[in-house]
């Protein structure tokens, strides 16, 4: 459908500010796989370059690990339990209870306040589950918790945060070890369960997508661990010699290598290299961790709906867009559009893709989620806008991607089988087209050029609970 003139023009500049091509990405592989050195190398973190955090966790699995272990998995919106039993065949049983986190909670003004409500919600889900583990057995449970936040890392169960992101905002936390506030709290509950690994989202990816993979059947080896959700992030194992921060005395005995979490989110946080529209300026400065983890705001599902409702929002006060609306309600729009963070990427997934006529369906997801009513101009602009915001964030997640196969092919290199990405997250899982996006942009970079290997994206859906238990299983 064609716009007047004066919005056509004003759209297809928007579209072009969002737009970036294959010579772009290229290019920005190669200052990808630089930051990860940097980061790497830099014995203190930096806004920099990448925190590229060493796990801790010296092996991948290889689907013959055994046990039942707990998790406890705090990422962005909810708070996950569960009890996963490894069957040492590449399948496990799971038992969750999955809670969603209050807000208030999200920004206590005391970490006892968050960490006491997860040890209570573990007690809950004991007595749902295990209540012969509460407090009759001598053994204890292992825990391994999942904690999807950047936490500078010193063992495989310690580690303090360096900073909360995805709209958590307790600051007495930062500097602190969250295995030590989650073990304590439980202790206080009298709960028979000890945390003995702390694993990030996506080292819990990589782990558990890297156990259900047979590679026998799959001919392909599981490099990275990757979430495209809320937030964003990958992890990947790399060989000792190439983590020179990682002094002699630090890298456990007999290890060859370890899992890096990269926490790409913050990924050229100095803007060098990444688009800077004017929205997204204005997005950084909502949010709590400002001029930080730059990348993921133009990635993540936190941020793609706010980065659409900023641009409306610029557009309405040039008085572009809805000019009737706001002079029927004296001068103002509905209050939900004015409210940050109102705009999931749920919402932006079903204007994607509406193909109805006029685009009424978004019509009514706008009157609906926004209280806004539209017109078809209005509706089109819209559509083109959320597509040139969804097609930049699954380009750009292309970067990540394609840096790491290119870093370690070598370490592949005597072995022909293909390449897969184990990823999870609702953007990659539900967004449409996002999957296809990146595996395009990916072949553009070409980073296994010449090897003759495949690269294939698999969703390992819920993998970090379960990876978290395959962290605890490396624990004596
Ligand atoms: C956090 C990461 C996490 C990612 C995905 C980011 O905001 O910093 O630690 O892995 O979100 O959940």
């Amino acid at each position: 459908m064609s716009l007047p003139a004066k919005l056509e023009s004003i759209v297809s500049d928007i579209e072009s500010q969002f737009s970036i091509d294959d010579a772009y990405i290229v290019k920005a592989t190669k200052f990808f796989l630089s930051s990860m050195e940097a980061g790497l190398a830099a014995p203190s973190s930096s806004r920099e370059y990448m925190p590229m955090i060493p796990a801790y966790v010296t092996s991948i699995p290889t689907g013959k690990e055994k046990g039942l272990f707990l998790a406890a998995d705090l990422g962005g919106t909810n708070f996950r339990v569960c009890s996963i039993d490894l069957k040492g065949d590449h399948t496990f049983e799971l038992k969750q209870s999955k809670y969603r986190i209050p807000v208030e909670i999200m920004n206590a003004e005391e970490s006892e306040e968050l960490f006491s409500y997860l040890a209570k919600k573990v007690e809950s889900f004991l007595e749902e589950h295990h209540a012969d583990y509460h407090t009759k057995s001598k053994d204890h449970l292992k825990l391994g918790f999942t904690f999807s936040f950047p936490v500078n890392q010193t063992a495989l169960d310690q580690g303090t945060l360096i900073r909360w992101t995805k709209g958590f905002n307790i600051p007495d936390t930062v500097d602190r070890d969250v295995v030590e506030l989650l073990q304590a709290n439980l202790v206080i509950l009298g709960i028979n369960v000890k945390v003995v690994a702390l694993a990030n989202d996506t080292v819990g990816t990589l782990l558990s997508r890297a156990y259900v993979n047979d590679p026998a059947k799959t001919k392909s080896n599981t490099i990275i661990g990757a979430i495209f959700g809320t937030g964003t992030n990958g992890a990947y194992y790399e060989t000792i010699e190439n983590i020179p921060k990682l002094t002699a005395d630090k890298v456990p005995e007999g290890a060859k290598g370890m899992v890096i979490n990269t926490e790409w989110g913050s990924f050229d946080n100095t803007l060098s290299i990444l688009p800077n529209t004017k929205w997204d300026v204005t997005v950084d400065k909502e949010t709590a961790n400002p001029g930080y983890h730059l990348f993921e705001k133009r990635i993540s599902g936190m941020f793609l709906g706010e980065i659409l409702r900023v641009v409306l929002i610029d557009l309405f006060e040039q008085g572009h867009i809805f000019v009737d609306l706001a002079a029927e309600r004296g001068g103002s729009l509905p209050h939900r559009v004015k409210e940050p963070w109102q705009l999931d990427a749920e919402i932006l997934s079903y204007i994607e893709i509406d193909d109805s006529t006029d685009l009424q369906m978004s019509g009514l997801i706008m009157q609906n989620v926004l209280r806004l009513p539209t017109t078809k101009e209005e509706r089109v602009l819209i559509q083109r806008i959320t597509r040139a915001i969804s097609h930049r964030a699954a380009y750009l997640s292309a970067i990540p991607l394609a840096a790491i196969a290119s870093k370690v092919k070598d370490q592949y290199k005597d072995d022909d089988r293909d390449f897969e990405f184990g990823c999870d997250g609702s953007v990659v899982e539900f967004y449409p087209c996002f999957r296809d996006t990146i595996l395009k942009a990916v072949a553009a970079i070409d980073p296994l050029k010449g090897t003759g290997k495949k690269i294939h994206l698999r969703i390992a859906k819920d993998g970090s609970g379960v990876g978290a238990a395959l962290a605890a299983s490396t624990v004596a």
